[in-house]
C-alpha cells in the first residue's frame, strides 16, 4: 500500500481508536466507522445478509472494526476481521477484541465455505483487484452466499490527480461483469444517496471524533496527507463524479 493510504488506513486508524477510548466506549462504534458506514447502510446490508444470531461475518478490509462492531450490537453476529493494515489490526483489537487477521482480500486467509456471511465495505475502490476480491469472498462463503459490498463507482472517467492516491474506482459495468465472472449474483442494490440521513446524535459523535483527531495530530505530517487523501474521495462524491451504491450478493 501506498504512503497515503497507509497513513489514511493505518496511522489515522491507529489514531482514532486511541482518541475514542479517551473520549468513551459511547464512541466507539461510530468512530470505527468514520471509514464509510452510516447506521442505514448498515441496517440495509444486515437485512441483505439476513443476519441473525451467532452468524459468523467475514468483515474484509474492516479497518477500525465499526461495522462489526454495529453488527455484532444490533444482530449479534460473530465477526472475524481481515485488514492489510497494522495500525488498523490494532486498533480494532483496542476498542472491540474481535478477532482480527492481518491480510489481504487477494489471499484471504480463511478456508473454502468457511462463514456464514461476509461484507467489504468501502475497500473495492482501495485495490486494483477486484475480481479477486469477489473471488475471495465467493469461496470463503458458504451456500447461499451471503455478501454485501458497499462500493463507490465512477460515473465517469477520473483523472489521477482528482483521486484519492492508490484509488481504482469501478464503474457499474466492470461491478457487475465481476459479479458475474466470480461466479456471483447481484441479489439487491441500492444507491447510499437514496438511504435515510445519518441520525443526529451519531453525526455529532463523529464531528466530536473528528475534531478532536485535529486538534490532536492537526499538525502532523501525516494527518494532512490523510486529509488531502478524504479530501478528494468528497470532492468527487459532491461533483457526482462517483456515487456510493450498496449491493447484495449471493452465490450465482
Ligand atoms: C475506506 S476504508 C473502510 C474501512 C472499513 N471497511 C469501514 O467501512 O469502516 C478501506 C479499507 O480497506 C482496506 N484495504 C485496502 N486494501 C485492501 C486489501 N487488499 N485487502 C483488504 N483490505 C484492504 C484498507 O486498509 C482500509 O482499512
Amino acid at each position: 500500500m501506498g504512503d497515503a493510504m497507509s497513513a489514511e488506513f493505518g496511522t489515522v486508524a491507529e489514531w482514532t481508536a486511541e482518541v475514542a477510548v479517551d473520549m468513551g466506549e459511547d464512541f466507539y462504534v461510530p468512530a470505527g466507522c468514520r471509514g464509510s458506514g452510516s447506521p442505514a447502510a448498515l441496517d440495509w446490508l444486515m437485512n441483505g445478509l439476513a443476519l441473525s444470531a451467532g452468524d459468523t461475518l467475514l468483515d474484509c478490509g474492516a479497518g477500525v472494526g465499526g461495522p462489526s462492531a454495529y453488527a455484532a450490537e444490533h444482530r449479534s453476529a460473530a465477526p472475524m476481521l481481515v485488514e492489510p493494515e497494522a495500525g488498523a489490526c490494532r486498533a480494532a483489537r483496542t476498542l472491540f477484541g474481535y478477532p482480527v487477521v492481518q491480510g489481504s482480500a487477494t489471499a484471504l486467509p480463511f478456508a473454502d465455505q468457511s462463514v456464514d456471511a461476509a461484507w467489504s465495505l468501502g475497500v473495492m475502490c482501495t485495490m486494483s483487484d477486484h475480481l479477486t476480491l469477489l473471488t475471495e469472498l465467493r469461496r470463503v462463503v458458504r451456500s447461499p452466499g451471503r455478501i454485501g459490498l458497499l462500493v463507490f463507482l465512477a460515473r465517469e472517467p477520473i483523472s489521477d490527480d482528482e483521486q484519492p492516491e492508490g484509488n481504482h474506482f469501478p464503474t457499474t459495468g466492470s461491478l457487475v461483469g465481476h459479479v458475474d465472472a466470480a461466479g456471483l449474483r447481484v441479489e439487491d442494490w441500492i444507491s447510499t444517496a437514496d438511504l435515510p440521513a445519518i441520525p443526529d446524535p451519531w453525526q455529532n459523535s463523529l464531528d466530536e471524533v473528528s475534531s478532536a483527531l485535529e486538534q490532536r495530530y492537526g499538525g502532523h505530517r501525516l494527518w494532512q496527507v490523510a486529509e488531502e487523501q478524504s479530501g478528494r474521495m468528497g470532492r468527487l462524491l459532491d461533483e457526482g463524479k462517483i456515487s456510493g451504491a450498496l449491493v447484495s450478493l449471493r452465490h450465482g
